[in-house]
């Protein structure tokens, strides 16, 4: 587990952009924390490592629930679950299909998968601290998760 301090959205987008730049296989990372966190603030930063096209412009998908985007050989799935309910739905947004080594999958608002025990790859809580600086703590499980922590220099 690594503890990270970050002080402002810069530092949470470097973050992401360190471990998008790590990335060499398909994995999946939790992104949890309250409204204003910095869960989507990382997921651009993720994008940019990943080479993902400026044109996008990234935006938590609480509407359309999952965004995908072109990143050379893989593709960023970028999920938020906060309208779901029930995993039925989760059928309905094509999840199983998800599940491939060509896909980067970040997901805000896990707690519906973690309810049906799905093991992300990186989990990562944010925090607040007294000074509005967000707290990161992150968690890998399994090899390719520990590997991925193992790596980064941060
Ligand atoms: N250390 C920090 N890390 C990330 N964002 C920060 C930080 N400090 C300030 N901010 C600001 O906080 C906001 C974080 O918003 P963001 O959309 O990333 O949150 P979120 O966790 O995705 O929220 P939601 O659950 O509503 O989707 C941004 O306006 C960002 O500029
Ligand atoms: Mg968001």
């Amino acid at each position: 587990m690594k503890i990270i301090t970050s002080k402002n959205a810069a530092q949470t987008l470097e973050l992401g952009e360190a471990i998008g730049k790590s990335l060499s296989q398909g994995i999946s990372i939790s992104l949890k924390g309250e409204l204003g966190a910095g869960k989507t603030t990382f997921v651009q930063g993720l994008a940019k490592g990943l080479g993902v096209s400026e044109k996008y412009y990234i935006t938590s998908p609480t509407f359309n629930i999952i965004n995908e985007y072109p990143a050379g050989l893989f593709t960023l799935c970028h999920l938020d679950l906060y309208r779901l309910t029930s995993e039925d739905e989760l059928e309905g947004i094509g999840f199983d299909d998800l599940m491939d080594d060509t896909h980067i999958m970040v997901v805000e608002w896990p707690e519906l998968l973690e309810r049906i025990s799905f093991k992300f790859d990186i989990k990562i809580n944010f925090e607040f601290d007294e000074h509005y600086n967000r707290i990161l703590s992150i968690f890998a499980s399994g090899q390719s998760g520990s590997n991925l922590l193992g790596k980064l220099v941060l």
